[in-house]
């Protein structure tokens, strides 16, 4: 199978005028190291479940078997979950779904309109439905699902909404999974040792990806290839160590700013699922002995060549605080070459291709951040495949985590979510909340002075 190949030649000084020196890079072997290393130990003790999960073939038998039953009774499948629990089935969709797949709709927001429009013009008979929550308590998707329950009865009855909706869910515990127990809800497991974003190899991507006829099969085997190549301490030989130890760098070395950029329409989502995985799992503001440290590069999307015409010009003369990757896909699987009756001022594209055209967008990018000192690492896909984002996926879930140990943060919990959840919960008037809303009439008040 075709692997996968990281380059970082272009994000090292003095090559790259503002990329990272040789030396600091070697003065992290031994923290890249212990990364591995504690790491393994948080796999070996079973609290860090996303390593072993290519393993289960049975989970990936069950949820095809699952899909199937569902494709028997409703041509489309809308998923409704946030975060974690709807990223990575976009992202898996968006890559790898063929234009002929069945359809499967992913609902995160609360947005009043959209979800109307959606029930509006729902085929009740013809869909079938995954509520994806690991908590059971996230406010947005219980919302979805309250509405969902309500309208599935009144137009299938009880039985339809039975046979009609899967909850992805902790197997043990949480309202979901009480709420799926006391309904007769058919059920697929989130491990407890498994965070929201690092779940997309459970029931949680595989199930909306086996609906959709993707080989989740091969997608699996793409990740463990990739594990095995995350498993050496010495960061020239492990791919996902290297991008970690360069990035945590750029980020204490005034580059904080995080740019993946695939040169790839069906990766787009891939960058937004990384976009979560690294904020969620690095922005901290203690260690993780608990004690006071602010952490967090903040990463951003683009799309070659379409943000050339909108970024590109803030990253090459605008401040030097970025470090980009790219995104490279070898072979498209499709191509078109220009034809040779090309109106004359366009003559230059004749005996090319757009694929080509595309490639050379990509290089003369990353060659004019190089010039100007910026520096870079591309990803080369040898094509977009389950196997190949199998292997890509696995490598930001291991970089993810080894840089959460560089920088000596918890990458797998996010308690400054909860700040706004638990204040939107008081300001409907949960009951237990009403201390959150405290202090805060001063800044939930508009000053007439300033608002104009
Ligand atoms: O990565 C995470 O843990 C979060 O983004 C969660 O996935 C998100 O908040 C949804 O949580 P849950 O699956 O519990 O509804």
């Amino acid at each position: 199978m075709s692997a996968v190949c990281f380059d970082a030649s272009l994000a090292i000084a003095p090559k790259v005028e503002h990329g990272i020196p040789v030396a600091d890079v070697d003065a992290k072997n031994d923290l890249a190291e212990a990364a591995v290393a504690n790491v393994l130990g948080k796999v070996a003790d079973d609290t860090l479940g996303f390593w072993n999960l290519p393993d289960d073939k049975a989970l990936a038998d069950t949820c095809k078997a699952m899909a199937d039953d569902a494709r028997s009774k409703g041509s489309r499948l809308v998923v409704f979950g946030i975060g974690g629990s709807s990223l990575g089935g976009r992202m898996l969709q968006s890559a790898l779904a063929a234009p002929d797949a069945a359809d499967v709709t992913f609902v995160d927001n609360v947005d009043p309109h959209s979800l109307d429009q959606l029930f509006a013009t729902l085929d009740w008979s013809d869909t079938v439905f995954n509520v994806i929550s690991k908590s059971g308590g996230t406010v947005e998707t219980a919302a979805q699902f309250v509405l969902l329950r309500e309208k599935i009865i009144a137009n299938l009855g009880h039985d339809g909404y039975q046979a009609r909706v899967v909850a992805t869910t902790d197997p043990e515990k949480g309202l979901l999974h009480d709420i799926a127990a006391a309904d007769g809800l058919q059920t697929l497991p989130i491990p407890d040792n498994v965070g929201g974003r690092f779940s997309v190899l459970t029931a949680v991507g595989l199930f909306p990806a086996a609906f959709m006829g993707l080989d989740i099969h091969s997608l699996l085997a793409g990740a463990a290839a990739m594990r095995e190549r995350c498993l050496p301490p010495d960061l020239r030989k492990n791919p996902a160590l290297m991008n970690a130890v360069l990035h945590t760098l750029c980020e204490q070395q005034g580059k904080p700013i995080h740019v993946m950029m695939p040169y790839c329409d069906r990766l787009r989502p891939f960058a937004e699922w990384y976009v979560q995985l690294w904020a969620e799992s690095l922005g901290k503001c203690v260690n993780q002995a608990g004690q006071p440290q602010v952490t967090g590069p903040t990463p951003l999307v683009a799309l070659g060549a379409t943000d050339q015409h909108s970024q590109i010009q803030l990253y090459t003369e605008g401040p030097a605080d970025k470090v980009f990757t790219f995104l490279a896909v070898d072979d498209a699987g499709a191509d078109m070459a220009f034809p040779d009756d090309v109106p004359a001022g366009y003559a230059y594209l004749k005996g090319h291709s757009i694929g080509k055209l595309l490639d050379a967008e990509r290089r003369g990018t990353t060659l004019a951040l190089a010039r100007l000192g910026r520096p870079s690492v591309t990803l080369h896909l040898p094509e977009v495949s389950a196997h190949t984002i199998g292997q890509l996926l696995f490598m930001y879930e291991a970089q993810t985590a080894f840089a959460g140990e560089i920088l000596d943060v918890n990458a797998f919990d996010q308690p400054g979510v909860e700040m706004g959840k638990r204040i939107a919960f008081g300001l409907m008037g949960r009951d237990g909340y009403e201390s959150d809303l405290d202090g805060l009439d001063a800044l939930a008040t508009p000053d007439d002075a300033w608002c104009a």
